[in-house]
């Protein structure tokens, strides 16, 4: 067992860099294609240089990898490709001696259809009380053939499965994921326990899968959602998502958090977009902290960019009992990465263009390159947390054209590839430059990397003052400096409508050039900036940070 993170302060979260691995594809120590917990651990000084607080892993658990683990058949275990419950204390142990909490993902909304509690209720006869932990329920039309709702799964097609004993399950993701029944006390008592399971293992934090989507209205007639969740009423009386009911579990959970010192952090993902409700699932009574995802969600543009931060920090100031309200990010393993995505033109979908496998406008990676380095270096600057995700820090682009054969993600596949799948930012990480898998693993890697990887390495940035890792380490070490509790964000106006320029309150000014000629510099010291300045201006697409002579 390894100890809990040994200092304070308790609410480290609030404004810490995390860094999230998607264990299979970060680093491989067994050769077999996949990455492993062993593998995450043998990276940890290269995190440490990075200068990251804490580490969140996707899931690690015993998995069909359906969807990429997060399918999950044992909440309190390691699925054997990635390691043992061992491998977990040595990486939580290895983490905390440098310096960096580990936070693992939870999957409270469905299981994989592998689970025990699945296997029996599927096994047993309709009406049976092991069919009670998930939503079983009998189909609509004449002989029940029809789904009994309209609810649409989010990887395409209805949400509703049938089986051979003309019964059907809700799954709001791949049928191979039921959703579980929030209102049975055993799945309840269950999550409790996974929290403790883990919690007692050293683990600082839970990142919540799906976090508005475990309460639903089952009550009959079945009301229609044909919606997902793009679109809610803001009053919690959706049938699916964000009811109010969920909050109460949170709140129980919150209880099993406080039963540690520090108490255990918790971050909540809802996918709907951002509004006040959001806050919610941040109340100190609840999780404390939730995503907030608009910063992923827009295109490059300087009124989308203020349009975000703003709407952020005036959320924030509204809900300021829900002190966990600012995140940002930009990059995750459910979005193409953003230094291809930011190089699209606004009114592109990033969607649509994996769609046309990234032919479809070709993008300039140059562009991307830099738009992804100044939007970073805003990102970094603001108050609250950032999450950033493995391989951000290189630079990586998004895998548009990856072999059909070779994609996995379940979006893609069961859409027949009509719905973009994520492969394309999940492909293995390049460590060296050179050999079959970019130093990822000594094997065959489970999806293919493109020999475009290669100037990408970690081993050929590590050195270099130009390249982007470069820029991320001396990014984070600054705001490690500079990063204050004061959330005061003042903008500040300049002549050109192509800039965004703002200070926090002890004087860090930061300044994005959204145009097309430089922009003039204000009197100060610079600190860094996303491209050498020209001439004492900031270059187009570029970000810099500087302080005033006389800023504290
Ligand atoms: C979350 C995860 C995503 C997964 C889905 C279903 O959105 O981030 O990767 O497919 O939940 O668990």
């Amino acid at each position: 067992m390894s100890a809990s993170f040994p200092s304070a302060p308790a609410d480290w979260w609030r404004s810490a860099v995390v860094y999230q691995i998607y264990p299979r594809s970060f680093a491989d120590s067994d050769g077999d294609g996949i990455g492993d917990l062993a593998g995450a651990r043998a990276r940890l000084d290269y995190l440490a240089d990075l200068g990251v607080d804490a580490i969140w892993l996707t899931p690690f658990y015993p998995s069909p990898l359906v969807d990429g683990g997060y399918d999950v058949a044992d909440y309190q275990d390691v699925d054997p490709r990635l390691g043992t419950l061992q491998d977990v204390d040595a990486l939580v142990l290895a983490a905390h001696r440098r310096g960096i909490r580990v936070i693992v993902d939870i999957v409270p909304n469905h299981t994989s259809d592998q689970h025990p509690w699945f296997r029996a209720a599927r096994a047993a006869p309709p009406g049976d009380p092991a069919r009670r932990r998930y939503h079983f329920h009998d189909g609509s039309g004449p002989d029940g053939a029809e789904p009994p709702s309209d609810w649409r799964s989010h990887f395409g097609g209805s949400a509703w499965e049938r089986l051979p004993d003309g019964q059907w399950y809700l799954h709001l993701f791949s049928r191979e994921q039921p959703d579980l029944n929030w209102d049975d006390p055993d799945v309840r008592q269950y999550f409790q326990d996974t929290l403790r399971f883990w919690a007692d293992r050293g683990i600082d934090g839970f990142r919540v899968d799906v976090a508005h989507a475990l309460a639903k209205d089952m009550s009959e007639p079945l009301r229609s959602q044909p919606t997902l969740d793009a679109a809610l009423p803001q009053d919690g009386t959706d049938p699916l998502y964000d009811r109010d009911e969920v909050h109460e579990v949170y709140r129980s959970w919150r209880r099993v958090f406080e039963e540690y010192d520090p108490p255990r952090m918790a971050v909540a993902e809802t996918w709907a977009p951002t509004n006040d409700r959001t806050y919610l699932y941040a109340r100190p009574t609840e999780l404390g902290q939730v995503f907030d995802f608009s910063l992923l969600k827009s295109a490059w543009s300087r009124d989308s960019f203020l349009g975000v931060v703003r709407r952020a920090l005036a959320d924030h100031a509204r809900h300021a009992d829900a002190g966990g309200g600012l995140t940002w990010v930009l990059s995750s393993h459910d979005v193409p990465r953003h230094a291809s995505r930011l190089a699209l033109p606004p009114d592109v979908a990033p969607e649509d263009w994996v769609r046309t496998r990234g032919a479809s406008p070709r993008i300039d990676l140059e562009t991307g390159r830099r738009r992804a380095r100044a939007a970073t270096l805003m990102m970094l600057a603001l108050p609250g947390s950032a999450y950033l995700y493995q391989g951000e820090e290189l630079g990586l682009p998004e895998v548009p054209d990856l072999p059909l054969e070779a994609l996995q993600d379940p979006i893609g596949r069961r859409s027949d590839h009509d719905l973009p799948g994520r492969d394309g930012c999940r492909v293995p990480l390049p460590w060296t430059s050179t050999g079959p898998t970019f130093g990822f693993s000594t094997g065959r890697s489970w999806l293919p990397q493109p020999p475009s990887f290669a100037p990408y390495a970690a081993d050929v940035q590590t050195d270099d003052p130009a390249s982007t890792l470069t820029l991320y380490r001396r990014a984070i070490a600054l705001r490690k400096a500079l990063q204050e509790p004061d959330t005061t964000v003042t903008w500040l106006s300049t002549d050109d409508p192509g800039v965004l320029h703002f200070r926090r309150s002890n004087g860090w000014e930061c300044l994005v050039n959204f145009g097309t000629v430089p922009s003039e510099l204000p009197d100060g010291q610079v600190l860094l900036s996303s491209e050498p300045l020209d001439g004492g201006k900031v270059p187009p697409e570029s970000t810099a940070w500087f302080r005033r002579p006389g800023a504290e």
